[in-house]
């Protein structure tokens, strides 16, 4: 396969979106005069401009211009159930004419629920509650470096923790960066910070080894996704996760799962728990919070209780007007007993429409002559995924094992991927974000048809400008 100039094909592209969302287009114009780029995160800023959504249910959402759209962006892989399930609405509705639901500023029974049903499923000896999963990676850091004394952090290139000092550095691929991944991403970000991060390769181990032989006994933690998100739906091998457990203990480093995308995503737990992994550390976010902004730390009593009264709050992570919100806890509690209550149902069902999803994705796209490849699945240990993203190799036996082989431009079709790919769709009312997304409960076999044929549409409107 070539490498092509899309400057056509996107052009064509936006015009035709533009004929087809004239009310989202009108709205985003209005935006962009208040909001920054017109929104407030950016990957829900497609370009040229984001469908506006007015409602959202199961599977669908409804857009300004009245077209239902089949999604499987799913609130940023949170709904797991799809959208507003009525498991959870129902509870909320419920709750808030019973004057249980915004902030109340107290502690109340819900948060020892749903920390209890955390602990129980996911081995971890205490939880704090936070509200998204970036403060929680944060927190993981601040009390990792405070248990060890330690200043390194470890993650691994194409690793991604949210937004915060620690975690921005190693996210995107950049061609003339050492092994792509070694790039402080923000202005503004304090050198003696990011200087303090080491940047590994997932799925190393024999790199990983190095550089704990070389940093070991500087290093307060490693942080890593149990399944790598956002760096490229690839889950991490058994033998990988147990080398790091291993040289965690033997260097005496604190090791962190980051679930807050695997957290209850391949079973009603983490997927620490599918690997017999226990981290020392845990973040939760996205599914956890029923749809509402809830995240949590969770892990050894020892490090948690560096926050508390017992160590005289040694790590003040103890702020956050909103934390243990009540109609998050709520949501959360909910959404939680739920998936555990539906385990043996939710998840092979999740599993058998994510492998459909992702042989339909490779197989149309061949057969309408663009190579592609989807990684997602669960890898040798996790029982089943849902996950899929698609990637366009430029040579058909290239392996894509690692975040370098999916993320460098020279090796796969980028734009395709995060461009074209999402916005020829997008005509055809399906929502992938930069070529991913997710199953649900809520997506059923006609609607996987329905992104098959979404899929060859697509690819025929591509191959014309190839
Ligand atoms: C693995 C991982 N960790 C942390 C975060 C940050 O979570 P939040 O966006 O809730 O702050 C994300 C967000 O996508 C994530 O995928």
């Amino acid at each position: 396969m070539k490498k092509r100039d899309y400057t056509p094909l996107l052009a064509d592209l936006a015009e035709a979106y533009a004929r087809h969302s004239p009310k989202s287009r009108a709205i985003h114009e209005r935006a962009e005069e208040v909001l920054v780029d017109g929104g407030s995160h950016s990957l829900r800023l497609i370009e040229p401009f984001p469908p506006r959504v007015v409602s959202a249910r199961g599977a669908y959402i409804t857009d300004e211009d009245g077209h239902s759209i089949l999604d499987f962006w799913q609130g940023h892989l949170a709904n797991i159930l799809g959208h507003n399930p009525s498991v959870v609405t129902a509870m909320l509705a419920r709750a808030l004419e019973e004057g249980v639901g915004l902030q109340t500023g107290f502690s109340d029974r819900l948060q020892a629920e749903t920390a209890e049903i955390l602990c129980k499923q996911t081995g971890a000896e205490r939880v704090r509650f936070t509200t998204s999963g970036t403060l929680a990676t944060m927190y993981t850091i601040i009390l990792s470096r405070a248990f060890t004394g330690r200043d390194l952090v470890m993650k691994v290139g194409g690793g991604w923790h949210g937004a915060q000092p620690w975690a921005l550095k190693g996210v995107d691929y950049h061609t003339n960066s050492e092994n792509g991944f070694q790039r402080i991403e923000s202005g503004g970000v304090p050198l003696a910070v990011v200087d303090k991060v080491i940047v590994s390769g997932f799925n190393d181990p024999e790199r990983l080894r190095e550089h704990f032989r070389e940093h070991g006994d500087r290093l307060a933690c490693f942080i890593v996704e149990p399944f790598l998100g956002a760096g490229g739906f690839k889950a991490a091998s058994l033998e990988y996760l147990q080398t790091a457990r291993e040289l965690c203990h033997q260097y005496g480093a604190v090791l962190i799962f980051d679930e807050v995308i695997s957290g209850f995503r391949f079973c009603a737990g983490s997927a620490g728990s599918l690997y017999g992994v226990q981290p020392d550390l845990a973040t939760f976010g996205k599914i956890v919070g029923g749809g509402m902004p809830q995240a949590a730390v969770a892990g050894r009593a020892d490090i948690m209780n560096l926050a508390g009264r017992q160590s005289g709050s040694k790590v003040r992570f103890s702020g956050g007007t909103y934390s243990g919100h009540p109609g998050s806890l709520l949501a959360a509690k909910t959404l939680m007993t739920y998936l555990v209550e539906h385990e043996a149902e939710i998840y092979p069902y999740l599993a058998k429409t994510g492998q459909r999803a992702r042989e339909m994705a490779t197989a149309i796209f061949e057969e309408e002559g663009i190579w592609a490849r989807c990684t997602g699945d669960g890898g040798d240990v996790l029982p089943g995924s849902s996950l899929f993203m698609i990637h366009f190799p430029y040579d058909k036996d290239t392996e894509l094992e690692r975040p370098e082989d999916w993320s460098d431009p020279t090796n796969c079709d980028v734009i395709l991927s995060h461009k074209v790919l999402d916005l020829a769709l997008l005509l055809e009312d399906v929502f992938l974000s930069r070529s991913h997304g997710a199953l649900t409960v809520a997506h059923t076999e006609a609607d996987l048809d329905r992104l098959g044929d979404a899929f060859r549409s697509a690819a025929r409107r591509i191959r014309k400008y190839r």
